[in-house]
């Protein structure tokens, strides 16, 4: 029995399956013929169509069906074939050195000042970059951890036990298995030590979490940035020497900065380092007496927690305190991007209006 559509199919896929042509801008026209010669409308698809009324009216359902997924599936696979030959195309054209994919785009909807808009980096992404190369610079690594953890990681190895208030620091989202997204980078601090031998030196930029209220200085997702260094006696002078260096780094050496007690679960001694606000210069209120937005009066901004490393969590990753000693920061990346471009409120680098970010 003749069976006319498997016929066509078979001389495509012959056709198809034919050694690809070089360069691609000839398989590009190869490809072209075989579109034309079983897509077009002399096409041989076409012509089965048009066989369609010559047949017994019971005959046609399906075999009108079968032609329609012939259709589809050499138009497909010449889909597929064209594209595997414009990637070619591309790689060759990036080979020969004139394609530019950084030239500017002519787009006109996107203009700034009349020329076409540039793309640039989220203000975000830029401290990123600055943070890894600062610490990098010192001989840090960068390493990452899993934004959905488990309490123990979190928690309990960061010296924070089940049912001790100290876990009420954290505003914390669980899963309904009982995970946590993270509610800091200090986990990826346990992670590293478990896998490690100090002396370690680590930096773990990324996003965190917690139930929060949001406000100008705080939202429900957030970026952080841990630092840890472990090794023979490190100790609170490193501490204030190496956030010191990264401050000045940032901001020049005239931003004011000050160091206070502070009470964080996994380190002994804990501390804040405070900046002087952006905005009141630490006055707490400006020139008419009206109470600054930013710091709320207190003419400081917390921007770096650390401490030196308390023993109990050395020892939950199997690192004796004996020998072993070393400090840890966690610091507020977008508090950072905050102070550096004087933004009053925290919203503004997350609503993805461009021109705040265009401005920066
Ligand atoms: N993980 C703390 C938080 O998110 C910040 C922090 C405080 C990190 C002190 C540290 C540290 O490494 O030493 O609130």
């Amino acid at each position: 029995m003749s069976d006319p559509i498997g016929q066509v199919r078979a001389a495509f896929q012959a056709e198809a399956s034919a050694q690809t042509l070089d360069p691609p801008a000839l398989e590009l026209e190869r490809l072209e013929r075989l579109r034309v010669r079983f897509l077009g409308k002399k096409g041989d698809i076409n012509a089965l169509m048009r066989q369609l009324g010559k047949l017994p009216k019971d005959q046609r359902r399906d075999f009108g069906q079968a032609v329609n997924a012939l259709k589809t599936e050499v138009n497909d696979a010449l889909l597929t074939l064209k594209a595997a030959a414009n990637t070619r195309a591309e790689a060759a054209a990036l080979d020969a050195g004139w394609l530019d994919p950084t030239l500017p785009t002519h787009a006109t909807d996107a203009r700034v000042d009349g020329l076409p808009a540039m793309g640039h980096q989220h203000p975000i992404t830029s401290m990123l970059d600055t943070v890894i190369d600062h610490f990098t610079g010192l001989g840090f690594e960068v390493a990452s951890g899993p934004e959905i953890e488990d309490t123990w990681h979190n928690f309990d190895a960061l010296n924070i036990p089940k049912d001790h208030p100290a876990r009420d620091m954290w505003d914390t989202f669980y899963t309904t298995q009982g995970e946590v997204p993270r509610t800091h980078t200090s986990s990826v601090q346990i992670r590293t030590m478990q896998t490690q031998t100090p002396p370690i030196r680590v930096i773990s930029p990324g996003k965190c979490f917690r139930n929060e209220t949001i406000d100008a200085t705080h939202l429900a997702a957030f970026n952080q940035c841990e630092g840890l260094y472990i090794d023979k006696g490190v100790s609170l002078g490193h501490l204030k020497a190496t956030l010191e260096g990264w401050i000045q780094r940032l901001f020049g050496p005239d931003l004011q900065i000050r160091f206070r007690p502070a009470f964080y679960p996994f380190v002994e001694p804990g501390l804040d380092l405070d900046a002087q606000c952006f905005l009141c210069h630490g006055d707490g209120h400006n020139d008419d007496g009206v109470a600054c937005p930013v710091c709320r009066t207190k003419g400081w901004l917390e921007v770096i927690p650390c401490g030196m490393v308390h023993p109990n969590v050395l020892r939950n990753c199997g690192i004796d305190p004996d020998i072993w000693s070393g400090f840890a920061f966690g610091m507020g990346f977008d508090r950072l991007v905050m102070l550096q471009h004087g933004i009053d409120d925290l919203r503004r680098l997350y609503n993805g209006r461009l021109d705040l970010v265009r401005q920066l």
